[in-house]
């Protein structure tokens, strides 16, 4: 979209302009109305997370407080972590991310500097900088679906074109790399994947991944790699490479969020060893938040400096959770068909006994107090929902849960 096109969209959309006089606008005037969808798990979780006792679909692991991240680096450092936070001046920061932090981020990575590394407000924004900065109308791409909203939304907004990668269920979520080749097109500019996956906590396997980025270099295409997920995974042995350690034109994105626990900091970002792309990046990160939070910015650093230390304790918690889930399900196969994740901390769940999974989450919140996430949420049918097994109190939401099939299902 052109900007003087978007300029007369908005001032369209935003208009009080009864629509039958819109007819005699001046013809350039009379554009089609592009807004951005709304957000669907988004607005469900304001409607409903803060006020449902039991969340059984989050995404994140258990968090940490900022007393147990001060104390990372041991007890007789901690005083030493208090005071530098206590007299942090609340400047601006270096727009790419602090240098120190970018550094602990690099040593996730095998082949990359601190310079190929880009910090930004969440995966999210890194998301939005990218559909933003990087893709133009007129050009194509091919989503991994079921997918997280914004790996389309915004593109669709900007009136990219998209076409579906879906995943199928009935093979446990395995990817049909024949599918996706022919999804190319002469005016294809990239490929989004996530892995592992947001719902279904499937993870490519090497060969799949290979077989990707084999398919990005021969038709010169970027790819994007949404791995917030990753360092989930339950055996290190289905652990990938960062795509953009494998491939030239890759870029990944990681964030503090999810398995490491720690989505209040808002810190996540965007490793490339492409230049051009970086660039391109930081223009549009300029019109968004221009820096990244410093004190944010100074817990990431200590957090990830112990990262081992974060994603043991909440390993430990996903595998305790994920034996009494598969426990459940075992013993409910004639209500639910479960697909067990790779990794993460959520899994996406088919219901037998209804086609109306917005009617049951709301049924389960009323009685219960639990909160599941209905597959409508991902404009995926009305047949899931997306369960969470990353927290503490998952046992206690679990057994409610169980009580309401009991009463209700059986
Ligand atoms: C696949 C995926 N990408 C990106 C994000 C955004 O992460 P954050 O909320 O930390 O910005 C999420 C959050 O749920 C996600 O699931």
């Amino acid at each position: 979209m052109t900007h003087q096109s978007y300029f007369e969209n908005y001032i369209i959309s935003n208009s009080k302009l009864d629509l039958n006089k819109k007819r005699f606008l001046p013809k350039i005037l009379v554009f089609e109305v592009v807004k951005i969808q709304k957000f669907l798990i988004e607005r469900y979780y304001a409607k409903y997370e803060f006020s449902t006792p039991f969340m059984l679909s989050s995404s994140d692991a258990e968090s940490f407080t900022v007393d147990e991240i001060l104390g990372l680096d041991g007890e007789q450092n901690k005083e030493r972590n208090l005071k530098a936070l206590l007299k942090f001046r609340l400047s601006y920061t270096e727009s790419q991310g602090d240098p120190l932090l970018r550094e602990e981020i690099a040593k996730l990575y095998s082949n990359l500097k601190k310079e190929q590394i880009m910090v930004f407000t969440g995966a999210e924004e890194g998301i939005f900088t990218f559909m933003n900065g990087i893709l133009s109308e007129n050009d194509h791409i091919i989503v991994q679906f079921p997918c997280y909203q914004s790996s389309y939304a915004i593109a669709k907004a900007n009136r990219i074109d998209i076409d579906f990668w879906e995943m199928n269920e009935e093979a446990n979520w395995k990817p049909d790399i024949t599918k996706l080749k022919s999804l190319v097109r002469e005016n294809t500019r990239a490929i989004i994947i996530n892995t592992p996956n947001n719902p279904t906590g499937y993870n490519f396997t090497e060969a799949e991944l290979d077989h990707i980025i084999d398919i990005c270099r021969k038709n010169d295409l970027i790819l994007f790699s949404d791995e917030v997920y990753r360092l989930g995974e339950y055996s290190n042995q289905t652990r990938l490479q960062n795509a953009a350690d494998l491939y030239e034109n890759a870029i990944s994105l990681g964030v503090l969020s999810k398995p490491i626990g720690l989505p209040g900091l808002r810190i996540g970002w965007i490793a490339a060893q492409n230049p051009e792309l970086l660039n391109k990046l930081q223009i549009m990160k300029d019109y968004t938040t221009i820096c990244n939070s410093g004190p944010s910015e100074f817990l990431a650093t200590i957090a990830l400096r112990n990262v081992d230390t974060l994603i043991k304790r909440n390993l430990d918690i996903i595998q305790k959770n994920l034996g009494l889930l598969t426990d459940f399900f075992n013993k409910y196969s004639q209500l639910f068909q479960w697909t067990k994740p790779e990794a993460g901390t959520i899994g996406f769940v088919k219901i037998f006994f209804s086609d109306d999974v917005d009617g049951f989450c709301l049924d389960l919140i009323e009685k219960k107090g639990v909160l599941l996430l209905p597959s409508t949420t991902y404009n995926y049918g009305t047949q899931h929902f997306r369960i969470g097994f990353g927290r503490k109190n998952f046992p206690t939401a679990l057994s409610l849960f169980e009580e309401y099939v009991v009463e209700n299902l059986l």
